[in-house]
């Protein structure tokens, strides 16, 4: 008996420990088991409690009144699936008549704790259904991507959802995005893991990094055009409109030999250009977008003037040419000057790490998901990283990328250099790669000789 008490004693203390330590294999290894056992057992009461459940029909009744038998209690809506997943549990529910997924939705928070879970997030399948997910722990904490993802083109795995699903970029399906948040708070580390997500697909990268390039240039190898300040960068960005306008001749070309031949596909966008004739596509990626937009002289105003003018015609216009803008900044709102509110507009996918004010939060979400800007300022300083995702859905999700270190996005980029393709328009702005001297030797070279 001893012995057993013993036993017991070591495996609670186990599974206390793993559940704190190691979160994750704790829900693989015995928290799923309990978590699935404890919704079946308590699910109808949970459900009563939560006001989810409607008064049995009227035929019900009658049966039970004809038949002598007990009266039928309140229902709640019917299992379609629980489904366990790495995270959490999936439970997919039939509405029954009356009911609708707002009310669902409304008592998300109720139901987190009714069942012991970490999260729960709802939402409508289809007429009728809803799809409730709930996470076992906080898997934002220590973001672990899955192992098996969706590698479809230019889709890149990016951040991990708080429902525990996994948050893509699609170039394809939301063109143009936009990452802001404070300083400190994570901007470019999901920049990185967008880097080391395109570095294996057949995709040409092109990087303005107005921190003098202390964030892309040890990223070069995979580059196919950097630029470190706001000369080269007006110059870059002229090159690929040029470019734009290139892909734009050849998807006319292509359009009149398709017009000439009958029932063939007409091409309006380079995806629909046959393969072997197909402009490789463009990921530009602008951090600090701010540095682009200051000035300090009447050149410099020149200057900026051309650089929001470029950066307007390639979202506008970009797209169907394959050009996908990715742009970062603290803040991006009408006080960087004219044409600002224009470009944003044309960046659909948005991000907003911590941000510290209110107005900066609406840069991002005021005019898409105002509820969302409430999120943004919430975020604690202490989870960096942690982010607000929304697109021009009107939906948003917690999101967080998991940590980068620019040692292993160097390594993912040098391991897939032989990938990084030739833009003629772009050939000038190839980053030089060369040993440079050691900030050491610099200092030494520049430090006066002593006696
Ligand atoms: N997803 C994450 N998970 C864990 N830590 C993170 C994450 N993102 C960022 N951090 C931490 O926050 C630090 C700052 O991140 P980052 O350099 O991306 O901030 P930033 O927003 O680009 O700041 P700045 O505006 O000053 O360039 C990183 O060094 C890293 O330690
Ligand atoms: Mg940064």
């Amino acid at each position: 008996m001893t012995w057993f008490m013993v036993a017991v004693v070591v495996v609670a203390a186990a599974a206390g420990l793993l559940r704190w330590r190691r979160p994750a294999w704790y829900w693989l290894s015995i928290g799923v088991t309990f978590a699935t056992v404890r919704v079946m057992v308590r699910y109808a009461s949970v459900m009563d409690a939560c006001g989810l459940t409607v008064p049995p029909a009227r035929w019900r009744l009658t049966l039970a009144r004809m038949a002598g038998r007990e009266v039928p209690g309140p229902r709640p809506p019917r299992i379609l699936r629980l489904s366990p997943t790495r995270t959490g549990l999936v439970l997919r529910l039939k509405l029954r008549p009356g009911q609708d997924a707002f009310d669902v939705a409304a008592t998300t928070d109720r139901l987190r704790h009714s069942f012991g879970l970490y999260g729960v997030t709802s939402r409508e399948i289809r007429s009728g259904v809803v799809e409730v997910r709930m996470t076992g722990y906080d898997v934002l904490k220590r973001v672990q991507m899955p192992a098996r993802l969706d590698t479809r083109p230019m889709r890149i795995p990016v951040a991990l959802r708080e429902d525990g699903s996994v948050h893509y970029r699609d170039y394809r399906a939301v063109p143009h995005g936009l990452t802001l948040g404070a300083t400190e708070s994570g901007k470019s580390v999901y920049q990185r893991n967008l880097v080391a997500g395109l570095a294996p697909h057949h995709v040409a990268l092109v990087g303005i990094d107005c921190k003098q390039g202390v964030e892309l240039f040890p990223l070069a190898r995979r580059f196919s055009a950097l630029a470190d300040n706001p000369d080269i960068a007006l110059e870059l960005l002229e090159a690929l409109v040029t470019h734009m306008e290139e892909v734009y001749q050849l998807i006319r070309a292509e359009q009149r030999i398709s017009v000439a031949v009958p029932d063939a596909k007409i091409a309006a966008d380079v995806w629909d250009l046959p393969e072997d004739i197909r402009p490789v596509p463009v990921v530009v990626l602008v951090d600090e977008v701010a540095e682009l937009a200051l000035y300090a002289t009447k050149d410099e105003e020149k200057r900026r003037d051309r650089i929001i003018t470029a950066l307007v015609r390639l979202a506008q216009l970009g797209r169907a040419a394959g050009i996908y803008l990715e742009i970062c900044g603290q803040r991006f709102g009408s006080e960087l000057g004219k044409g600002i509110t224009m470009l944003r507009a044309q960046l659909t996918g948005r991000t907003a790490h911590r941000v510290n004010d209110e107005t900066s939060a609406n840069m991002a979400f005021g005019d898409i998901a105002p509820d969302a800007v409430l999120a943004a300022v919430q975020i604690p300083a202490e989870t960096r990283g942690l982010a607000i995702a929304g697109d021009s859905t009107g939906g948003w999700h917690r999101i967080r990328a998991p940590h980068i270190s620019l040692r292993e996005a160097v390594n993912i980029c040098n391991k897939h250099a032989h990938r990084t393709p030739d833009v003629p328009a772009l050939a000038a702005f190839r980053p030089a790669i060369e040993a440079v001297p050691s900030a050491r030797d610099r200092l030494s070279k520049t430090a006066p000789a002593t006696a």
